[in-house]
């Protein structure tokens, strides 16, 4: 019989993460390293650690793992690699080395499933140039996957939440959808279509987009994933100490998103974001109820959301669809500090 890895867990993906507020709460217990060579820590809340060797280089440093967000072992490996890999692409790095981390049931699935996850792994590995050195695996249930990456950077060059600046146009370069996609199949009210187009986004890689950041000399970039798009924007204004602009209507989406949303699919991990952003957001009164939703929606292995002058969006945008990012657009911009830190209209 087929392996299906969805039958296992409850919310896969980036959706499984812990609630923002949570992570928020411990981590100040959470002591933190006095080491002028550590250039980023989890202080301004990016993607990646980065660590200073030299005038000239610097480590970018990352894990993510997370529980099946597919049924096929071999695909869910590539998604949970692009996504692993994906938080050096968001900080302007060049992933260089991976370990594998697995969490895996001996007893309740066949050794085939455990090899196709790593083999998809490794996959996606391949086409970003990461070599996979290693790992370490545990027996666990539900099964989880993903890497930690090592990647490279120059310490002058590094991409950061705090590097937004005001009048900043907001680039968005995958559609949003994903988790309310991953919902609707569990629901049975996503198409085959639908789901095949999430699952080929998540496989993309953020290394043309990333390619796209460094020629333009972008400084301000995250990737969205678990905390959704307004999670991020806010953890962006937050860290910049400006205020975020998204224009929720702008947002591409993917297959019939917003036709889900209307019919109620909406996973718990939106409600948990909303939570997260509500203090620190003015929402237009009028604001439609779905896009709303939307702007909160968990994204697995999502796209770059990168700060971008007005005077040379267009040529940022166009480069972004001849990598095949073709629904790549802006989103938003970043004011001066008002009132709130998000905006959403
Ligand atoms: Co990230
Ligand atoms: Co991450
Ligand atoms: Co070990």
């Amino acid at each position: 019989m087929k392996t299906d890895l969805l039958q296992m867990v409850e919310s896969g993906g980036c959706s499984a993460k812990i609630s923002p507020q949570l992570l928020e709460e411990f981590l100040r217990y959470l002591p933190l390293p006095h080491d002028p060579n550590v250039l980023v820590d989890i202080n301004s809340h990016d993607d990646a650690g980065v660590y200073r060797v030299n005038d000239d280089l610097a480590l970018v440093f990352t894990t993510d793992f997370f529980p099946p967000v597919c049924s096929d072992p071999f695909e869910f490996g590539q998604i949970a690699a692009a996504n692993s890999i994906s938080d050096v692409y968001a900080m302007g790095g060049t992933p260089v080395i991976a370990l594998n981390i697995m969490m895996f049931p001996a007893s309740k699935l066949p050794i085939e499933a455990y090899s196709e996850i790593l083999k998809g792994g490794s996959d996606i590995a391949e086409q970003a140039g990461v070599r996979i050195i290693g790992g370490h695996t545990i027996d666990d249930f539900p099964p989880k996957y993903g890497l930690a990456v090592v990647g490279y950077i120059h310490p002058d060059k590094i991409i950061t939440n705090a590097g937004a600046r005001p009048g900043d146009l907001l680039i968005l370069t995958k559609p949003l959808g994903t988790g309310v996609i991953l919902a609707g199949q569990r629901m049975k009210m996503a198409s085959e279509d639908d789901v095949d187009q999430a699952k080929k986004l998540m496989k993309i890689l953020n290394g043309p987009g990333a390619e796209v950041m460094k020629k333009y000399n972008i400084k301000g970039a995250t990737d969205i994933t678990g905390y959704g798009l307004a999670g991020h924007a806010l953890k962006m204004a937050k860290a910049s100490n400006l205020s975020l602009e998204l224009n929720l209507a702008k947002v591409p989406l993917i297959g019939s998103t917003y036709r889900l949303v209307e019919e109620g699919c909406i996973p718990g991990a939106s409600f948990r974001n909303l939570d997260f952003v509500e203090n620190d957001s003015h929402l237009r009164p009028d604001l439609n109820y779905s896009l709303k939703m939307i702007g909160m929606d968990a994204q697995t292995s999502g796209g770059l959301l990168m700060c971008v002058k007005p005077e040379i969006s267009n040529q940022v945008i166009s480069d972004l669809h001849h990598t095949g990012l073709t629904q790549s657009a802006v989103i938003g911009r970043v004011t001066e500090k008002q009132d709130k830190f998000l905006y959403l209209e």
